[in-house]
């Protein structure tokens, strides 16, 4: 089976929401997808209204001809379950599943996103409406995929949630003497002598607990997700060869750990808008898409652990899956194409919402970012939206069909993208294997977003996308890890901000290092244990062995400080009190407080190398640095010979290879490799890209080995 079920080739298309126009306009809306070669939409994600107009009475009747007229058009439908957005018939008639925000304020509808995944009457009303669309729509042949929800971010801090909080926190610790040595109770007098005085974390008069606001976070996650499994569970019941999945934002209020949820869809998918937009567009994409084939391999590989019946619930895994040094272990498909299966499920085709001023993407952008997801694995390009909204909210966000109409030059990019995804096609069969690796972590993220720390400049996400840009930088392709992931099988392993760190992952690192692994441990890294409580006797306090050094000080910086370094670059941001304990200095401080102490360091362990660095280097630095200390650890960049600007990433399979360029800078470039440029169907030796130009080469074996960027 393939996944979408039913489809060939890469998905494209995106929501599609055919309830907010008349009749007339479906047909049209059909042979415009058509012209454009979209095979795929999202149908219904913000229809409940219009499917259920009152409570138990559905009107499927329009949504029985939009799904006919799709498929006589060849298009099969993501179908959306609703219950991202419920109708006002709900809210007002169970006011206590509206969500309550921290300050005690219950919302209102009237937007979307307005309910509490904790209340009752919402879990029965979305089991309700899924388990309709389920029974009318389970032998249709338009349905391709389940797409649940609709970015599930929903934080409430209502009475339900309070039960339900209290119940996830009996099953984590047990009992309250455990509770209150992982939350320090005893710090401000938060031992709790029932459970039931446990809340969730509400507004407070100064600063909160840190444990409990890092548990809510992590409960909050677990929650939203067994509301998806409620649904998946009911949807595979009724279709069990229809996969299911839910779309996920990326954002840092969003309350997810999709590395967690990995193993639960059957597709991971994501929306992506990035928030700025000049170049660190590119970067950000970049980012997001290996995230999400990141993830994707992670679900893969617990789902067939679990298979194996070696381990139990999601996350509850042991230390299974270590592969052999010399590539990631990479899950094949479940359907038998390339690696394991992942989705751009959104982004924008031009203006994206952004606060105060939307930003246009600039001809050829919107496919060479589409180009840049699926050279790292996405199984196509999907949008937000297909045809442009006359009102609502989200009434000036771009559409593939803009209000223009299709005599525009945003519909005939559209149209352009369709074309050049289906010559696309055989590289879905390819998967991305990365040398390197950086620590994603979830728990991580949320507690460096805690108001206590030394330094209110410490951004987890910045810190990990500064080493991501860095390594992009240097031409390699990254894979991210979690605790569990295979670690041995990347030449190096950087850790930024990994502020939380528990005993086992602690150990695994060790290993990796002993076992010959490279590892670069950035600044306020280990620092911490699974509940956010320091490790005493010097920082960082899982890492002080593998690393060789003992931080006894930190010095957060005014954002205007530079510190020199002996190498001629610069510190800022942070810098610390190192001391060395089998380390050797690399680098060290030049001038101020800190002159001559080491500022980077290097440290031989087992039969491997642990690099140490207490300060935030600039863009170019840190590149710079990066590169050295891959190349010391064994990993090539992607294609060595592109230059700065143009982003190469390759999918491969044993037999054959393809190679994206994606030419993101302004001038025209040349790269001297050779293939078949599945654009144009011509073979380039070398590789000339106009400005903002892509070509994605067929690499194979006949293809003057000689000159391949590879060899
Ligand atoms: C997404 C959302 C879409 C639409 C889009 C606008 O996050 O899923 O429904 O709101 O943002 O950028």
């Amino acid at each position: 089976m393939r996944w979408p079920k039913g489809l060939t080739g890469l998905c494209y298309g995106g929501d599609y929401n055919p309830e907010q126009w008349p009749a007339e306009v479906w047909p049209a809306d059909v042979e415009l997808m058509r012209r454009a070669r979209v095979n795929l939409v999202t149908v219904g994600v913000f229809a409940w209204s219009r499917l259920e107009p009152q409570p138990g009475r559905y009107d499927f009747d329009w949504l029985d001809r939009v799904l006919d007229l799709l498929y006589d058009g060849g298009i099969r439908v993501a179908l959306a379950t609703p219950t991202a957005s419920p109708p006002p018939w709900f809210s007002l008639r169970h006011p206590d599943a509206l969500p309550v925000t921290a300050d005690g304020t219950r919302l209102s509808h009237g937007s979307r996103d307005t309910y509490c995944a904790s209340a009752p009457a919402y879990r029965a009303a979305a089991r309700g409406i899924a388990g309709a669309l389920a029974d009318r729509y389970r032998d249709h042949p338009a349905l391709a995929l389940w797409h649940v929800h609709n970015e599930y971010g929903t934080t409430c801090h209502c009475e339900h949630v309070a039960v339900a909080f209290r119940a996830w926190l009996r099953a984590r610790y047990g009992d309250l003497d455990r509770l209150a040595e992982a939350w320090t109770g005893s710090f401000w007098s938060q031992h709790y002598s029932d459970w039931e005085q446990i809340r969730p974390p509400r507004a407070t008069r100064y600063l909160g607990n840190p444990g409990h606001l890092l548990d809510f976070r992590r409960f909050v996650s677990d929650e939203l997700l067994g509301a998806y499994v409620e649904q998946r569970d009911l949807l595979r019941a009724a279709t069990p060869d229809v996969p299911v999945t839910t779309n996920h934002v990326l954002g840092g209020w969003v309350p997810v750990d999709h590395a967690r949820w990995a193993a639960e869809v059957d597709l991971v998918a994501i929306d992506h808008y990035p928030a700025e937009a000049g170049p660190g567009a590119e970067e950000q994409t970049a980012l997001a898409a290996d995230l999400a084939r990141s993830w994707a391999r992670r679900g893969e590989r617990l789902r067939r652990t679990a298979r194996a019946g070696q381990v139990g619930a999601t996350g509850d895994i042991g230390l299974a899956g270590q592969g052999g040094r010399g590539g990631a272990v990479e899950p094949a498909g479940v359907d038998g194409s390339g690696g394991p299966a992942w989705l751009l499920m959104e982004s924008a085709p031009n203006l994206i919402l952004t606060p105060g001023r939307m930003h246009a993407k600039e001809p050829g952008r919107m496919i060479r970012h589409s180009l840049a997801h699926v050279a790292r694995g996405s199984r196509g390009a999907m949008f937000f939206q297909w045809r442009a909204s006359r009102g609502g909210a989200e009434v000036f966000h771009s559409a593939l069909v803009p209000h223009a109409g299709p005599d525009s030059r945003a519909f005939r990019e559209a149209v352009s993208l369709g074309r050049v995804l289906d010559r696309l096609a055989e590289v879905d069969a390819g998967t991305v294997r990365a040398p390197v690796a950086i620590a994603w972590d979830a728990a991580s993220r949320w507690a460096l977003q805690s108001t206590v720390l030394p330094s209110g400049q410490l951004d987890y996400l910045a810190e990990v996308s500064a080493a991501h840009r860095a390594l992009s930088r240097a031409g390699h392709t990254v894979d991210f890890v979690a605790e569990d992931d295979d670690l041995l099988g990347y030449a190096l392993l950087v850790l930024p901000a990994l502020y939380l760190l528990p005993d086992r992952y602690a150990a695994r690192i060790h290993d990796y290092v002993a076992a010959g692994g490279h590892l670069l441990v950035s600044y306020f890294s280990g620092i911490a244990d699974e509940h956010a409580r320091v490790r005493t006797g010097g920082y960082p306090g899982a890492l002080r062995e593998v690393l060789g050094v003992r931080v006894e000080e930190f010095h957060p910086l005014d954002p205007a400080t530079r510190l020199p370094l002996s190498d001629g670059t610069t510190g800022r941001l942070w810098a610390e009190t190192v001391r060395l304990t089998g380390a050797t200095p690399s680098v060290s401080y030049a001038g101020g407080l800190l002159d001559g102490e080491p500022a980077l360091t290097r440290h031989d362990h087992g039969d491997g190398v642990a690099w140490y660095l207490s300060t935030r280097l600039d863009v170019d630095a840190y590149r710079d640095l990066l590169a050295r200390v891959a190349e010391a650890a064994g990993a090539a960049p992607t294609c060595p010979t592109a230059p700065a600007g143009v982003e190469a990433v390759r999918r491969g399979t044993a037999e054959r290879s393809w190679l994206f360029l994606l030419n993101h800078s302004a001038e025209a470039q040349t790269v001297p490799v050779c293939g078949v440029d599945l654009l144009t169907g011509d073979y380039a030796d070398p590789v000339r890209l106009p400005a903002g130009g892509c070509a994605v080469l067929r690499e194979t074996a006949d293809a003057d080995p000689g000159r391949r960027s590879d060899a």
